[in-house]
């Protein structure tokens, strides 16, 4: 946003650097005079009662969350506490100040296993199938109701699985990419014909901008591509890309829950605000992957922890 989209807005990024946080990813606003950098959690109440208090916010978008299923199904605690605590305690800062705008930055796992031609519309029941989904339908709807009982202004978006740059690997594509590249196996869950629909990040971040700047307070938007594609077949492009052999895929236990199918319905952010998607998944695939070749070096410090230390020293506090 800062270098292309909306260059004289001024943000505030909110990080608590766990696991997945690598201040290496935003080292290039850094030294940005638009950018503030504020190492903290969004579950600490008077942190974010502070922020609220120095900042005139006009708008929060609340990415902050616990996101991965693995994860959650071994320690489902730290999901509540991020997910549903944090969310409540932004959504206390934004109903004691007049004015702030608030984005739910959701998913598409809150609706649960799609049937197979079964596409999920905003009024989907929702029927979460995991702690890391149930974590987030609960902050959907603590979003919601606040809209409708303080009536602040609240938006609640639901993306489908994203992939690109920079993206940690514990997720499939990242995962699957750089052990790939170190000639490790890769490991499918189960028969690895689960469907996902795969959204590109920077079209994600577009549709994110259009909900915030036009989306209509107290109404969900769905943000998917329709380009549904089964894990298997996602590992098997990145080894015929990266010239590796079928032979490294090793299909493994399934998932618990495990969710067969997911497919998002994005009809009403398509007429009503006007998104489209740009980038394919052929291009956009063969491009990650070729991401994930050139920045050995990014991935590298993250496999071997050396990305967690002294993050303050890299990326002082600025706020
Ligand atoms: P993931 O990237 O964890 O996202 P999500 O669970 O939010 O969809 O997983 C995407 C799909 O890939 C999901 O069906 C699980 C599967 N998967 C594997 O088969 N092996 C793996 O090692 C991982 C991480 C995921």
């Amino acid at each position: 946003m800062l270098r292309r989209a909306r260059p004289t807005w001024k943000l505030v990024n909110l990080d608590a650097l766990t696991y997945a946080g690598n201040v290496e990813n935003v080292k290039d606003v850094g030294e940005d005079e638009h950018c503030a950098f504020v190492h903290g959690n969004v579950a600490n109440a008077a942190l974010v009662a502070g922020l609220f208090a120095r900042y005139d916010f006009a708008s929060v978008l609340h990415l902050a969350a616990e996101s991965h299923v693995d994860r959650s199904i071994v320690g489902p605690q730290l999901f509540v506490e991020t997910n549903i605590c944090g969310t409540h305690t932004l959504l206390e800062a934004v109903r004691a100040h007049a004015n702030v705008r608030f984005i739910q930055v959701s998913t598409d796992e809150v609706y649960g296993s799609a049937a197979s031609g079964q596409c999920f519309t905003e009024a989907t029941p929702l029927q979460p199938t995991n702690p890391y989904a149930a974590s987030k339908a609960a902050a959907d709807l603590l979003a919601l109701a606040y809209q409708r009982t303080y009536g602040l202004d609240i938006v609640v978006t639901r993306c489908t699985n994203n992939f690109g740059p920079y993206q940690f690997p514990e997720k499939l594509i990242p995962l699957m990419c750089i052990n790939a590249l170190e000639d490790k196996q890769l490991p499918i869950y189960g028969d690895g014909a689960q469907e996902r629909d795969w959204l590109h990040v920077e079209d994600h971040c577009s549709a994110l901008l259009a909900i915030l700047e036009r989306g209509k307070s107290g109404s969900t938007y769905n943000i998917g591509t329709g380009q549904t594609c089964t894990n298997l077949t996602i590992a098997t492009r990145i080894l015929a890309h990266l010239g590796k052999p079928d032979s490294l895929i090793r299909h493994i236990s399934d998932r618990p829950g495990h969710d067969r199918r997911y497919a998002l319905d994005s009809a009403r952010l398509r007429s009503e605000l006007g998104w489209m998607p740009r980038y394919g998944l052929g291009d956009a695939l063969t491009k990650t992957i070729d991401w994930y070749v050139e920045n050995r070096g990014w991935w590298e410090r993250v496999l071997s922890g050396a990305y967690r230390t002294a993050p303050a020293n890299e990326f002082p506090s600025r706020a």
